[in-house]
């Protein structure tokens, strides 16, 4: 057995540009037939991030998972990076994090050291969240696999969904984008160490500081920036929230070196699965070139949150952000619904 086998290298697609596109998926959905549940208030056909189930007044039960193959070399990393991706669902609800079972396929290439530290890397993430892993299950397959089911709590009066935006609404992003961009571009050692360094300690970074700071205002809609990158996603709030989002694309932060690896050609599978989904929604006002639009479509593992709220709490949250998260910014804005449903000006 080869014990220095990179990670990276057992993986045909990195981490959430493994993410089936979002149009296959809603394809595949098609004709499903659901059962009603009352206290189910979110399921199936919501495209949310995570289900909730009412359990009484005060509380309920969010659930979710998330899992992928390897995003980095370093197992402890890759460990860290896929549970807090799939934690980043349960703040996205407006929840808290608290029990957690791995999910894992092992390649035979994987020695058990490298198995031990992902294992370690997602066990210490979900803590600092607050969460406590409490089993799971393994499988044998062809490409390492892993992630998180993962159960947390929140107020029934205070879930925050993907569909709730309001005609005057903000929208604040609180990551910035071009993680597959660059993990494509690291896979040719196209990316240099110190860029590396700082985009793996974005992914490892839970979204919980985020969350912790705008459920203390009035939010309308909140989702987690993934696999279906800032288009998808913003895509899914527009036509969930019967509205128009507007990005203004100098205001969306995202690693510089991401645009110049776009620029260059540098673009993950997922990206054009991803354009593929939204683009007849989008209408490109202005002129924004190819490898800025490269960066709107890119998907991204363990990204930032995107919330919606009321202009006047705007700068205040956005500040109270700041002092935590330097790059939380504020992208857009919403508006009835027009023409198309996603406005790049
Ligand atoms: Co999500
Ligand atoms: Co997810
Ligand atoms: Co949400």
């Amino acid at each position: 057995m080869e014990t220095d086998i990179k990670l990276t290298k057992l993986a045909s697609c990195a981490g959430c540009g493994a993410k089936v596109g979002a149009g296959t998926l809603v394809h595949m959905l098609e004709g499903f037939r659901t059962h009603y549940d009352p206290r189910l208030i979110v399921g199936y056909d919501k495209s949310d991030d995570a289900s909730v189930y009412v359990i009484n007044d005060e509380t309920a039960l969010v659930q979710t998972t998330d899992f992928f193959p390897p995003i980095v070399d370093d197992p402890f990393l890759y460990g860290q990076i896929a549970a807090a991706n799939a934690l980043s669902d349960v703040y996205a609800m407006g929840g808290e994090p608290k029990l957690a079972l791995n999910i894992m396929c092992l390649s035979e290439h994987m020695d058990k050291a490298a198995v031990q530290e992902i294992l370690r890397g997602g066990y210490e993430k979900a803590y600092e969240a607050g969460a406590i892993i409490t089993g799971g299950h393994t499988i044998q397959g062809a490409e390492p696999i892993y992630g998180l089911a993962v159960s947390g709590f929140v107020h029934p009066q205070k879930v925050l969904t993907n569909s709730g935006a309001k005609p005057g609404d903000v929208l604040i992003l609180t990551k910035p984008l071009g993680i597959g961009i660059l993990t494509t571009g690291a896979k040719a050692d196209m990316v240099a160490e110190p860029v590396l360094e700082r985009i793996n300690k974005q992914m490892a970074a839970l979204n919980k500081t985020a969350r912790n700071i705008m459920v203390r205002y009035p939010i309308h809609s909140c989702t987690d920036v993934t696999g279906f990158a800032l288009m998808g996603h913003s895509y899914e709030m527009a036509q969930g929230s019967d509205c128009s989002i507007h990005i203004i694309a100098d205001q969306v932060p995202y690693h510089p070196e991401a645009y110049e690896l776009a620029d260059m050609g540098f673009i993950p599978a997922g990206a054009y699965r991803n354009r593929e989904y939204a683009e007849q929604g989008v209408k490109v006002q202005g002129n924004i070139d190819r490898a800025m639009q490269d960066i709107f479509y890119d998907p991204q593992t363990s990204g930032g949150l995107l919330i919606a709220l009321p202009e006047t709490y705007s700068e205040d949250c956005l500040r109270q952000l700041q002092e935590h998260i330097a790059q939380a910014a504020i992208v857009g804005y919403v508006t009835e619904r027009m023409e198309y449903s996603l406005y790049i000006e």
